[in-house]
C-alpha cells in the first residue's frame, strides 16, 4: 500500500497546565519536566464520532478521491459512547461512503495495526483503496481527581487514505499480555443470573512500568526493523512515535545515538491521544510540507496489552 491523503481533528477545548493546577495537586512545573505537555484538547460538546468523520473527510480531500472510491475502511478506538455499533460504521454513514467497516483495538498501537491491516488487504486483492481512522477520547476513561493520570491525555482523531503501492517497507506487530500494568474495566448491563463480583473502576496505569516496557519494546521494533530493510538509524527522515510522554521519545532518540531532528513531537499540545497520536503527527507533517517524496518514515506505537506495533514507510505522495 501507499499513503495518498492524511487528515485530523481535535476537540475545540484547550486545557492547559494551569488550568489543571486549579483542581489538582499538581503543577505545571511537574507536568511538563515529566511529560513534556503543557496543554491537551479534550472533548466537551463535540462527539468523538464527529472528529472521526471530520477527520476522514480531510484524509478523503487531501488524497483527490471520492467517499465511493473507498472500499474499506478500518477505525482504530479504543472507547467512544457507542459500544456497538463500530465507530467505523458510524463515520461510513457520516461521509457517504458505501463499503464494509471494522473497528480494531489494538490500545495506543492501534494505528499501525490497522496500516498493517489494510496493507494486507490490499494485496490479497479484496481492496484497492482504504480508509484508516484512529479515533480516541482517553479523557473518558481516566479519573479526573487523580493527578498521576488525568493530566497525560488529550482527545482526537486521525486519518489516512491507503492505495495500492509498495510504500510499506517493513512492519512488526507484536503483543505480549500484561492486563495488570495497565487497563480499564467497564460493568455491563446486569441481568438476573450475574453472581460474579463486578465494578466498574477508572483507568489504572503503573506508569513507571509502562514508560520502562514503552522504551525497550519501541526501541527494540524499530532496530528490528532497520535490520530487516538493510538501513541505519540515520537513514529514517522520520521517526513518528506515539506522542505518550517526550522523556519516552527522548530515550528512543538516545538509544539509536540520534539528534532530536528526526523525531518530531507534538506531545506539548496535544498529549497522549492514545492511537490518534501517530495519526495526527504524520498529518501535521504532510500539512506542513515536511515529507518529500522518498522519504523513509519510521512509525511505532506501543499500548495496553501490551501492543508494540512499528512500520517502516515510503512517503510517495
Ligand atoms: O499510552 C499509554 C501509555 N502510557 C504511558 O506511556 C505513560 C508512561 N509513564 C509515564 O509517562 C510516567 O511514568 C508518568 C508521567 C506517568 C509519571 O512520571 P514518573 O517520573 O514515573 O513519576 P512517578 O509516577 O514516579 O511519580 C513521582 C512523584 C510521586 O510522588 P512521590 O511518591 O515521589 O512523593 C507522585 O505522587 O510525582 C507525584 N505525581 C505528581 N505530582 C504532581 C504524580 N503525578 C503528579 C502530578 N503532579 N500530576
Amino acid at each position: 500500500m501507499k499513503i495518498i491523503g492524511t487528515g485530523r481533528a481535535n476537540p475545540a477545548k484547550i486545557v492547559t497546565n494551569a488550568m489543571l493546577e486549579e483542581f489538582l495537586d499538581t503543577s505545571d512545573e511537574w507536568i511538563r519536566e515529566r511529560t513534556g505537555m503543557t496543554e491537551r484538547h479534550v472533548i466537551s460538546n463535540e462527539k468523538l464520532e464527529d472528529l472521526a468523520a471530520e477527520a476522514a473527510r480531510k484524509a478523503i480531500e487531501d488524497a483527490g478521491i471520492t467517499p465511493e472510491d473507498i472500499d474499506y475502511i478500518i477505525c482504530s478506538n479504543v472507547v467512544n459512547e457507542y459500544i456497538t455499533p463500530g465507530l467505523s460504521c458510524i463515520i461510513q454513514g457520516a461521509i457517504g461512503a458505501k463499503c464494509a467497516c471494522v473497528d480494531v483495538n489494538a490500545a495506543c498501537s492501534g494505528f499501525i495495526y490497522a496500516l498493517d491491516m489494510a496493507d494486507d488487504r490490499i494485496k490479497s486483492g479484496k481492496a484497492k483503496t482504504i480508509l484508516v481512522v484512529a479515533a480516541e477520547e482517553p479523557t473518558r476513561m481516566v479519573d479526573w481527581k487523580d493527578r498521576s493520570i488525568c493530566v497525560l491525555f488529550g482527545d482526537g482523531a486521525g486519518a489516512a487514505v491507503v492505495t495500492e503501492g509498495d510504500a510499506l517497507i517493513c512492519s512488526r506487530l507484536t503483543t505480549v499480555s500484561k492486563t495488570e500494568c495497565l487497563h480499564y474495566v467497564r460493568t455491563l448491563e446486569p441481568t438476573p443470573y450475574i453472581t460474579k463480583q463486578e465494578e466498574s473502576k477508572p483507568m489504572f496505569m503503573n506508569g513507571r512500568e509502562v514508560f520502562k516496557t514503552a522504551v525497550l519494546s519501541s526501541s527494540r521494533d524499530i532496530r528490528t526493523l532497520l535490520d530487516k530493510a538493510g538501513l541505519q538509524p540515520g537513514d529514517i527522515k522520520y521517526y513518528i512515535l506515539h506522542q505518550a510522554n517526550m522523556r519516552i521519545i527522548e530515550s528512543i532518540c538516545g538509544q539509536l545515538k540520534l539528534d532530536m531532528s528526526h523525531f518530531p513531537t507534538n506531545v506539548a499540545h496535544y498529549g497522549n491521544t492514545s492511537s490518534a497520536s501517530v495519526a495526527i503527527l504524520l498529518d501535521e507533517l504532510n500539512r506542513d510540507g515536511k515529507l518529500h517524496k522518498g522519504d523513509k518514515l519510521l512509525l511505532s506505537a506501543f499500548g495496553a496489552g501490551f501492543t508494540t506495533g512499528a512500520c517502516i514507510i515510503e512517503w510517495t505522495k
